[in-house]
């Protein structure tokens, strides 16, 4: 099988948290006799400092040929002035679009060992939090044009536009209903559908795709109501489709549900073999090179692509036990530590996932 998978840690924690995702892949592979080719690339912020561009020809072909991508984290203050067309999270933003990767799968799990440090209430956690957001990843907001800030008539305005054609929203929620089929039956669309029309849209279409997936049941929420659900009856959900910036925001606000930004792993396919793996959380360059970032949505998210893209079920089940077992065990990077809790570096928490595998 091939198993090319280019590696772009880009900046800030990505390089370690990278590392740390690099150490996990290479025990699976040498337990398993597996040959993983890996290929290093450069995207955000390094690619500017090192090509004048966040993302060169060279990265964007690579990854559209290897098609499997492994990817830490874009941005920083350092290039916080940089024109927004050359911004590090543009890059990112291209390259999802260039791979056509249309679906986000952000689970959000919500461990026992962690719940003292969650800010719902235990009683309200049961067996654990267990949900899978969908987020629409190439439309929407963060791609509609016109956008721009111009000035007329000594007025200067800033402006972008939310726009998703009815096959967008189609092939997104497709991927939602499967899911949903596989897990629980639920599945829970999110919009603003009392004042958007694009919300609209997509609330008429997932309601219209709902008559080809019987048993799946479907409801909607508005993404205000939707927000508070999620903190306050987390339970109500199951698997949640939303658009690009609603996806983006409840994802952050589910990383208080699983204790940390720092747990969440995310995976992203289009139609075809073309997937990348990244974690929920950003660059965290307040932490950067000091061996303090939380591997575990970066080790997790190397899991999903072990399990999605190679077929390697067990192997990734592996390592999934082996971080809740690292967590049952006391180990807690400063991110999810509870007060007065010894806490450990992104090396110690790597080895003590590498040692329960
Ligand atoms: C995410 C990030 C990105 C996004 C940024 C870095 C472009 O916040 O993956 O959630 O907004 O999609
Ligand atoms: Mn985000």
């Amino acid at each position: 099988m091939d198993m090319r998978i280019v590696l772009i840690p880009g900046d800030g924690i990505g390089e370690e948290v990278m590392r740390s995702a690099v150490q996990v892949l290479d025990a699976v592979q040498k337990r398993r006799r597996l040959n993983f080719q890996y290929e290093c690339a450069l995207l955000g912020g390094c690619a500017i400092d090192a090509a004048g561009v966040p993302l060169p020809d060279e990265t964007l072909h690579q990854c559209l040929d290897a098609e499997i991508i492994l990817f830490g984290a874009a941005g920083g203050p350092k290039w916080d002035h940089v024109s927004p067309e050359k911004r590090p999270e543009r890059a990112l933003a291209k390259l999802r679009k260039e791979m056509d990767l249309f679906a986000n799968l952000r689970p959000v799990r919500g461990r026992k060992a962690l719940a003292p440090i969650l800010p719902v209430k235990n009683r309200l956690i049961g067996d654990g939090i267990d949900l899978l957001i969908v987020r629409e990843l190439t439309g929407g907001l963060y791609y509609g044009e016109p956008r721009g800030i111009s000035t007329e008539n000594g007025e200067t305005r800033g402006y972008n536009t939310m726009v998703y054609t009815k096959a967008e929203v189609e092939r997104v929620a497709r991927t939602a209903f499967e899911l949903a089929k596989e897990r629980s039956g639920r599945l829970t669309s999110i919009d603003k559908a009392n004042m958007l029309e694009t919300s609209r849209l997509w609330r008429e279409t997932t309601t219209q795709l709902a008559d080809e997936y019987p048993d799946v049941k479907l409801d909607h929420l508005l993404i205000d109501a939707a927000a508070l659900s999620l903190i306050s009856h987390p339970s109500r959900f199951d698997v949640l489709v939303t658009g690009n910036i609603f996806g983006d925001i409840l994802s952050d606000e589910a990383g208080a549900l699983a204790g940390s930004l720092g747990m969440l792993p995310s995976a992203s396919f289009g139609s075809g073999r073309g997937a990348l793996y990244e974690p929920v959380h950003g660059t965290a360059p307040d932490i950067a090179g000091q061996d303090k970032a939380n591997p575990i949505a970066m080790i997790l998210s190397a899991a999903m692509m072990l399990r999605r893209s190679f077929g390697l079920r067990a192997e990734a089940r592996a390592i999934e036990e082996a971080v809740d077992q690292a967590l049952e065990d006391g180990y807690r990077t400063i991110d999810i530590a509870q007060k007065g809790m010894k806490t450990c570096g992104t090396q110690e928490m790597t080895d003590a996932i590498l040692q329960r595998m």
